[in-house]
């Protein structure tokens, strides 16, 4: 009987449990996935807290990324066929352009049950096909770390070469955001509060790394390694971070706001924004055309994710206590055995 680990009852990693339930059947337009792999994004271990929405319905299969395979086509499909490897995309009906309220509330691993089963039944429209040269767990890093990286450099960000990029951390979205940074010829800085991860970073192309916990006013630091200041911040701390991202920023430079690590609300100083012309871009993961781009880069490029540890499906309460713990560089990912 096919598995899936859902969210049962209450919120809490104590409530993630394997249950078995039947093989779904793909109705007109739909395909049916046999997946092989998913990852972790910080998002998750949110959503299984209670802490992303706390009205979320249960039970949820949770986790917004994955890889599988087509095994069935229901009829009319016609973009993939049986045998494709695919990703579902992190918000299923955004695929191009800016999106309405409904595409942006289409995404996987809540409200929509997510990548952690042995199927998934998706829209033939809310899938791409990953790079060919990438393993299972490193497609599986792709829908929502590095689109949304891709999302705040590329698409919405228009790096250029020479450009100075700050990365906020070794986590997913981090590593991937130093990648792309580097690909596109721009000159990267990250923060890391471990000097372990900081050697690591510059081994991935880290041109200086600074550390946040021991300088507190690293945004400053940033800005004087940087001349004039940093292009774009590549904002992931949120609240406790975002007055050192402006510190860090050069006037009409972009801080691109993406993640919470440090909180989601607090006073805003807004004069350097408005003295110095700083562009704030929020970011939401991405769209299908996007992540279409950006699997041609890492095509390209023969680009590969950084992966910290893959645990089996059946030890995922470890892999989403070990992701929290924090100690991980870059992604924590999953694989299902049939
Ligand atoms: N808006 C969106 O579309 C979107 C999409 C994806 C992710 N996100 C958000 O982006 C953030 C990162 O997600 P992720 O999945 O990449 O997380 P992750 O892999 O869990 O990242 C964890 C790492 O972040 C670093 N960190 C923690 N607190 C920090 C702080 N105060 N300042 C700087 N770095 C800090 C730590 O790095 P060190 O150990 O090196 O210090 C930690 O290891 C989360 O808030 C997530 O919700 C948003």
């Amino acid at each position: 009987m096919p598995r899936a680990i859902v969210i049962d009852g209450e919120f809490g990693f104590d409530n993630l449990r394997l249950i078995e339930r039947p093989r779904p059947r793909p109705g007109p337009g739909q395909v049916l996935l046999r997946m092989r792999a998913a990852s972790l994004n910080y998002r998750d271990l949110l959503v299984a807290r209670g802490q992303y929405d706390p009205r979320q319905p249960l039970p949820l299969v949770p986790l917004s990324d994955g890889v599988g395979e087509v095994e069935e086509c229901g009829p009319g499909v016609t973009r993939v066929r049986q045998g494709d490897r695919v990703c579902p995309i992190f918000a299923q009906k955004w695929l191009a352009g800016t999106p309405t309220r409904a595409e942006l509330r289409s995404t996987l691993g809540a409200p929509l049950d997510g990548a952690l089963a042995d199927y998934m039944l998706v829209s033939e429209e809310g899938v791409v096909v990953p790079p060919a040269h990438l393993t299972d767990p490193e497609a599986a890093a792709l829908p929502c770390a590095a689109l949304t990286a891709w999302s705040a450099l590329v698409t919405l960000g228009a790096l250029r070469a020479g450009q100075t990029v700050l990365v906020q951390g070794s986590g997913g979205v981090a590593i991937f955001a130093l990648q792309f940074a580097k690909l596109g010829g721009a000159r990267v800085i990250a923060t890391s509060s471990a000097a372990a991860k900081r050697e690591r970073l510059l081994e991935l192309g880290a041109d200086a790394v600074i550390d946040y916990r021991a300088d507190e006013r690293w945004g400053k630091t940033a800005r004087k390694l940087s001349g004039e200041g940093v292009d774009l911040v590549v904002e992931l701390g949120g609240a406790g971070t975002l007055a050192q991202s402006l510190a860090a920023v050069k006037p009409g430079g972009t801080v691109a706001l993406i993640g919470v690590l440090a909180g989601h609300r607090a006073p805003v100083d807004i004069l350097p924004l408005v003295m110095q012309g700083v562009r704030v871009q929020g970011i939401f993961v991405g769209h299908r055309e996007s992540f279409e781009a950006m699997n041609t880069a890492i095509a390209e490029h023969e680009l590969r994710p950084v992966i910290d540890r893959v645990f089996p499906f059946e030890e995922a309460r470890e892999a989403f206590e070990y992701m929290a713990d924090g100690a991980h560089l870059g992604k924590v990912c999953l694989t299902l055995r049939h």
